[in-house]
């Protein structure tokens, strides 16, 4: 069959008026990209999530010398990604500005050992919790203080806006100046060891880790019962409820079939039952 179709006389045309108007471009013009090849093989782009993370706050979330980001929290989430089908890519977030970034769309989840609470929920949701925690006081080995009561007149440092600074303001009033807040928690515990504060409020797995991986820091804790129980989840923005949907059936399968007491008891060396019964008396001295 020889028959041109009006659909190829116009793509012939189409072409040699496109040659023409190169030949007339002259030398310069540069070549015609590559027509794309359709490919059977090629995958279907995926989405990747990035989840922000302050990743000063060993063992949940820190980097290593490779300048990896690593922890507990990471590998819950890169385990509860792998069951959703999620991709997912961790970057290192400021915790100041980590709600605003999830808010804006800049990351697509926070995992940081974030407590779940009432006041934050207004503004994102969380994943089912994934862990336990409680506020610990870290202080010099040769320190008096024995209770948070004890802290009331002293000199306190805490994270700036986590659940320890809202302990510690309620105890000793939101604009006391003996609140030294500080970006980092792991800055306000090198601040406890220069003597610039007389303790520091943050959350037990972090500062036992800290205590028993900085001997020469020669701090002790202390616990209280005064200290509200919390709870960590995964926040995404308010309102996605695919990805809430698809983490937590992520979670929901590494608690099934044994990942999450594997991860667990690789940072904490306890199954999670019993470490939580008991997490801070096992380390205060
Ligand atoms: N659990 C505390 C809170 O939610 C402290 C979390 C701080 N996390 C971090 N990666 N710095 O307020």
């Amino acid at each position: 069959m020889t028959t041109i179709t009006a659909r190829r006389f116009l793509q012939v045309a189409a072409l040699s008026a496109a040659g023409l108007l190169l030949a007339a471009c002259g030398k310069k013009e540069a070549p015609p990209a590559p027509a794309p090849v359709a490919s059977a093989a090629a995958p279907a782009p995926t989405k990747v999530y990035n989840v922000g993370t302050d990743a000063a706050y060993a063992p949940f979330e820190s980097q290593n010398e490779k300048g990896e980001i690593v922890g507990f929290d990471i590998d819950v989430v890169k385990a509860a990604a792998a069951k959703a089908g999620l991709e997912v890519k961790f970057v290192n977030t400021p915790w100041e500005g980590i709600f605003n970034a999830l808010g804006q769309g800049d990351r697509d989840m926070i995992v940081s050992a974030v407590t779940i609470t009432d006041e934050r929920k207004q503004t994102m949701d969380f994943s089912t919790p994934y862990f336990d925690a409680v506020q610990l006081i870290a202080v010099k080995e040769n320190s008096k203080i024995s209770k948070f009561d004890d802290l009331k007149k002293l000199k306190v440092g805490v994270q700036t806006g986590t659940t320890g600074d809202e302990a510690v303001s309620k105890l000793l009033g939101k604009t006391n100046t003996n609140i030294k807040r500080f970006e980092s928690t792991p800055l306000a515990l090198k601040e406890l060891e220069s003597g610039g504060v007389d303790a520091v409020v943050a959350d037990n797995g972090v500062v036992i880790h800290y205590v028993a991986n900085n001997p020469t820091s020669k701090f002790k804790t202390v616990s209280d019962k005064e200290f509200v129980p919390e709870q960590y989840g995964l926040a995404v923005k308010k309102g996605n409820t695919e990805l809430l949907g698809k983490l937590n059936k992520g979670l929901a399968d590494i608690k099934a079939d044994g990942t999450y007491d594997k991860i667990f008891a690789q940072y904490f060396g306890a199954p999670p039952a019993k470490a939580a019964a008991a997490p801070a008396s096992t380390a205060s001295k």
